[in-house]
């Protein structure tokens, strides 16, 4: 497992996928802002790539997120898009709702970022996130990501086009235990 300072990264559990799908991915405004593609059904004991256990595909590297002390589970992370010729990731996270506003955020950002970096040897991280989403925004910007361009009217959700905000971190301006939280 991977430690934070509130949060541990570990393998996804069976147990976990019900919990996921109810609260993360069966709330079609959190699902449609989050993902990027259209909202639709899971089916119970379907093969979505969200949700299985021991994903065999290399470029993404799903984990379910815990609180450190109690051992439960608080949401879903991901490092996705791993290019290993040009050393670069993508970072995604969802919190459950009860699990929002509490700093988890922040300190997901910073392990994955360990893990991108130190683990991976990768040279440069990228979050893509609604540019309204201001608590993905400073999760981001708290570990080091600066905003590196708009992209506008990029993302259709549940009904108009919305902006996107570009963030990007390079292992060389990354200084971990930075991000001023607990
Ligand atoms: C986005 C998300 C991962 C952020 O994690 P979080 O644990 O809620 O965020 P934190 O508690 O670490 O807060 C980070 C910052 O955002 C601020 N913030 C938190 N919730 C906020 C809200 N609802 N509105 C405005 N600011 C907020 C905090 O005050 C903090 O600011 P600071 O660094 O200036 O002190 C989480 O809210 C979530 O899962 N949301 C739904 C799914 C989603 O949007 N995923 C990202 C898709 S790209």
């Amino acid at each position: 497992m991977l430690r934070g300072s509130t949060v541990g990264l570990r393998a996804r559990h069976e147990d976990d996928i019900p919990i996921l799908r109810t609260e993360l991915y069966d709330d079609v405004v959190n699902a449609s802002r989050a993902e990027g593609s259209p909202w639709r059904p899971i089916t119970p004991g379907s093969r979505d790539p969200r949700l299985v256990v021991d994903d065999p595909v290399e470029a993404r590297v799903p984990f379910s997120v815990v609180d450190l002390e109690s051992g439960a589970l608080v949401g879903t992370a991901a490092l996705w898009g791993i290019d290993n010729h040009n050393r670069s990731a993508h970072i995604g996270l969802g919190l459950l709702p009860s699990a929002r506003g509490r700093g988890y955020g922040t300190d997901v950002v910073a392990v994955l970022c360990h893990y991108g970096f130190v683990v991976r040897g990768l040279q440069r991280l990228q979050i893509e996130t609604l540019a309204d989403n201001t608590a993905m925004l400073r999760s981001a910007e708290r570990n080091g990501f600066v905003r590196e361009g708009v992209l506008r009217s990029s993302a259709w959700v549940l009904g108009e086009f919305l902006d996107e905000v570009l963030l990007g971190l390079l292992v060389q301006d990354w200084k971990p235990n930075a991000n001023g939280k607990p």
